[in-house]
């Protein structure tokens, strides 16, 4: 008998086949009248099928009327149409094989509600649940349409390094890797350390963009992007950072800033358009259960359906000097905003999604096209509702002698990256990417609160458990 999937067997149109079904035990519940309801999951699908087991099945009092939640099970049957509200399918069985039990005194996933940070310490066995399970079926979604969309467009995906000697956004905020031994070191005096013992002969580390690169392979072959992990040592407990994410960072030639804005919103607009169209259950399930005011699918909607806003940077802080509102860091022109300076903008001025622009110098990295004010550089960011920033990216400094004279200013040496400039030096052109942080993009589109629910295993300041 041919194995389908529960998402298969809930279409009416299945009804009258024969199915055989794996998965895990939701739910068991007996009838008086002598059979069993067996709720199952197999992670295809967020609703369970309703399995009917008599007790005129061979191994009914020996082990189905033993089922406990979490055991898997294949169950051979046919497919009807269910009597029960809310399912148009259940499955009436032939046979129920137990695979493998899972004893009730232990296992953690019982079948009362857990909060999100309970289920966190049990991130392997999380995926059972409906709220882990949409989840991984939307990142899969947008991942999906990531590649399409730019696939597409006839953008060609490039792997970047993922262990660097360069610190793309100079942040300082980089995972050292070593083969030096490190407890060896700590017993010797620390002027003694030299690198040529280590595997690289240099300092290197975890990058914290694949943009360099990127820039690279754009200014030869037109459009590409990147999509890979991404690290970042910055000791930041917040809902929005993870210490390793994904990153999505297109790069073109012959881009400015303002054709880089146009293929964000494009590009935003297309996977939360995908989600919507390609998820409906899942979404529902977020948008109902999730979302604190069932408000979801309408806010993703109007993303899809509606202009971003385009504001330059000076009169983001001229707006939030007039608003009135209580902030708690200061605004005055030069500061980086914070994460209730872009929330206010996105979600109580304009109520839709902002692309600011032109930033201070001061507060960016070197490779930002100086403006001619030179004041500002050709930085972007995209800011959303509930989420914030989603997407930073900028006009690349494509004048060599300008360029140099940023990585000066900014203290880094203009020889460590040679290869970096001499995309200046021959054959130039104006240039400018973009990264998104795919797991902020998937909070955007589920409502889950927290970054750490939307990532298969978090890692975070301390905790690399899994
Ligand atoms: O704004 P960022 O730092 O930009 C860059 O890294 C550029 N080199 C990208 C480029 O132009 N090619 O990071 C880009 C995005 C942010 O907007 C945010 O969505 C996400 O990456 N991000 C994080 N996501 C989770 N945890 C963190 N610690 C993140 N830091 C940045
Ligand atoms: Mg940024």
């Amino acid at each position: 008998m041919n194995r389908t999937t529960i998402a298969h067997a809930r279409l009416a149109a299945s009804i009258g086949q024969n199915t055989r079904l794996q998965g895990w035990v939701r739910t068991r519940r007996d009838s008086k009248s002598g059979f069993s309801f067996i709720e199952i999951n197999d992670g295809s699908c967020q609703g369970n099928i309703q399995v009917i087991a008599d007790n005129t099945l061979e191994n009914y009092e020996s082990e189905i009327k033993h089922l406990t939640t979490g055991c898997s099970i294949t169950v051979e049957g046919e497919i009807k149409e269910s009597g029960g509200r809310g399912q148009a399918t259940e499955v009436q069985a032939a046979s129920v094989q137990l695979i493998g039990a899972a004893d009730p005194e232990t296992y953690p996933l019982q079948k009362k509600r857990h909060s999100f940070e309970k289920l966190r310490e049990w991130a392997h066995l999380r995926p059972r649940t409906n709220t882990f399970g949409a989840v991984a079926r939307v990142r899969n979604c947008i991942i999906n349409s990531i590649h399409q969309f730019y696939q597409e467009r006839g953008f060609l995906n490039v792997h970047t390094p993922i262990i660097t000697a360069s610190d793309c956004e100079g942040a300082g905020e980089m995972f050292q890797v070593t083969t030096m031994k490190l407890d060896q070191i700590a017993k010797q005096s620390i002027e003694s350390l030299d690198y040529k013992f280590d595997f690289f002969d240099r300092p290197s580390y975890l990058t914290v963009s694949g943009q360099l690169a990127a820039e690279s392979y754009a200014c030869s072959l037109g459009k590409v992007y990147t999509f890979g992990p991404t690290f970042r040592a910055e000791n930041s407990n917040t809902s929005r950072h993870l210490a390793e994410f994904w990153m999505v960072e297109p790069e073109v030639a012959f881009n400015d800033l303002n054709d880089n804005m146009d293929l964000a919103e494009a590009f935003l607009k297309r996977i939360f358009g995908d989600v919507l169209e390609k998820c409906p259950d899942d979404m529902a399930f977020f948008n109902d259960r999730v979302d604190e005011n069932k408000a979801l699918i309408e806010r993703l909607e109007g993303i899809v359906s509606t202009d971003f806003v385009r504001l330059p940077y000076t009169e983001a802080i001229e707006i939030l000097l007039a608003s009135k509102q209580k902030f708690e860091f200061e605004v005055k022109w030069g500061i980086d905003l914070q994460s209730e300076h872009e929330r206010y903008l996105t979600e109580q001025h304009f109520k839709k999604p902002v692309v600011l622009f032109d930033y201070p110098r001061t507060i960016k990295p070197f490779y930002m096209y100086c403006n001619d004010d030179e004041k500002t550089v050709r930085a972007m960011d995209v800011l959303v509702p509930t989420v914030g920033e989603i997407i930073g990216g900028s006009q690349r400094e494509h004048r060599l002698d300008v360029l140099e004279s940023r990585m000066r200013d900014q203290d880094l040496n203009v020889d460590d990256y040679w290869w970096y400039t001499d995309l200046r030096r021959y054959g130039t052109v104006p240039h400018a990417g973009f990264g998104l942080g795919l797991e902020r993009a998937i909070q955007f589109a589920t409502s889950m609160a927290n970054i750490r629910d939307v990532i298969p295993f978090p890692r975070t300041p301390g905790n690399a458990e899994f």
